[in-house]
């Protein structure tokens, strides 16, 4: 790995093995966060088949950890276990694995292999961007255990290929995003925000929640405009402002996705209702975030959540923490 991105080419070239280095690891391990979108705002449908965003990201104490172990003759395999892990592909459907795939074939390396472990807490299809989330740890834990001459740049570069949020699982922290979401800039984000999540007992696929909005709008002869991200929210994210924060918390895809779950509804009106500052659909759902002033507020707000239909588990959380790092 290079120690910093600035300065280097963005495209990854063939070969590019550093050497001479006396790492020599045999196993790398990485933690990388869920995240959440304080704001959410969706504009038109691209040709691209994806739409235009102006988003604002958190990351938040979610993790998943990923340890890849070096295997010869460019073996590759994929094991994953906790948070709905047997209903996951383990094959290069499975991002985190075609992650390890376009990873090697950048760096034209076909004979590096890995055994890629993934132990899973980010809720699967919660909008959580939890399979984004491994894809950029697999990106990071293979190019540290190969020795990639890379760095964040070139990580990036991948990352925006895997999958529009797979960007900022690298970075973490809070963060525009526009563009599919992939175009980041880094904000400041002063204070600690707590956060209570209501786990849905189903999971709503990205895609299938993008195109029920376009229904929607579409009925509704609505023009899709994009909004630009909201002046009040920004200031609010820089100041630590909670309450203004929680005010502002919003996400265009609410309506699409609780026309496909309308359990949701009520989890987000009780939520709402009871003493959050503010409540919002995570990404396409379909977790529930809500915005609390203290531990104690987040801890008796979790409690009543749990017990509505629909709420498979509720967790508690805090934002925002760094992107995915390298752990011992
Ligand atoms: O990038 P990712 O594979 O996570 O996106 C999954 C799907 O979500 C896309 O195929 C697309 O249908 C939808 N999407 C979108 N606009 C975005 C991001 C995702 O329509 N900006």
């Amino acid at each position: 790995m290079s120690p910093t991105g600035g300065g280097v080419e963005a495209t990854p070239s063939a070969g590019a093995r550093r050497s001479g280095l006396p790492l020599d690891l045999e196993v790398v391990r990485v933690k990388v966060p869920a995240k959440i979108n304080l704001e959410l705002r969706v504009g038109p449908l691209r040709p691209d088949g994806y739409h235009e965003l102006a988003t604002v990201f958190q990351a938040l104490s979610l993790f998943d950890e990923v340890q890849v172990t070096l295997l010869p003759e460019g073996r590759l395999s994929l094991h994953l276990e906790g948070e709905g892990a047997q209903t996951l592909p383990t094959d290069e459907r499975n991002l985190a694995m075609a992650a390890a795939l376009l990873l090697r074939e950048s760096y034209g390396t076909p004979e590096l292999g890995a055994r890629i472990e993934i132990a899973k807490s980010i809720p699967i299809a919660g909008g959580m961007a939890g399979g984004s989330a491994d894809a950029a740890a697999t990106l990071l834990a293979c190019a540290v255990l190969w020795d990639l001459d890379t760095g964040p740049a070139e990580l990036t570069e991948l990352a925006a290929r895997l999958g529009a949020d797979v960007p900022f699982a690298l970075l973490g922290g809070t963060a525009l995003g526009r563009g599919r979401g992939d175009e980041l800039v880094p904000l400041i984000n002063r204070g600690r925000c707590h956060w209570v999540l209501a786990l849905s007992d189903r999971g709503l696929p990205t895609a299938q929640v993008f195109a029920a909005l376009d229904r929607l709008r579409g009925a509704q002869g609505a023009e899709p405009a994009l909004a630009g991200t909201n002046e009040a929210l920004l200031n609010a994210v820089a100041s630590g402002d909670l309450e203004a924060l929680g005010a502002g918390l919003v996400n265009d895809l609410e309506p699409a996705a609780i026309s496909l779950a309308p359990e949701l509804e009520p989890v987000l009106s009780t939520g709402r209702r009871s003493g959050a500052l503010g409540g919002v659909l995570c990404g396409s759902g379909a977790t529930c975030a809500f915005l609390c002033a203290s531990e104690s507020q987040a801890a008796t707000l979790a409690a009543r959540l749990a017990r509505l239909p629909g709420v498979r588990a509720v967790r508690r959380a805090h934002g925002p923490v760094p992107g995915a790092r390298l752990i011992s």
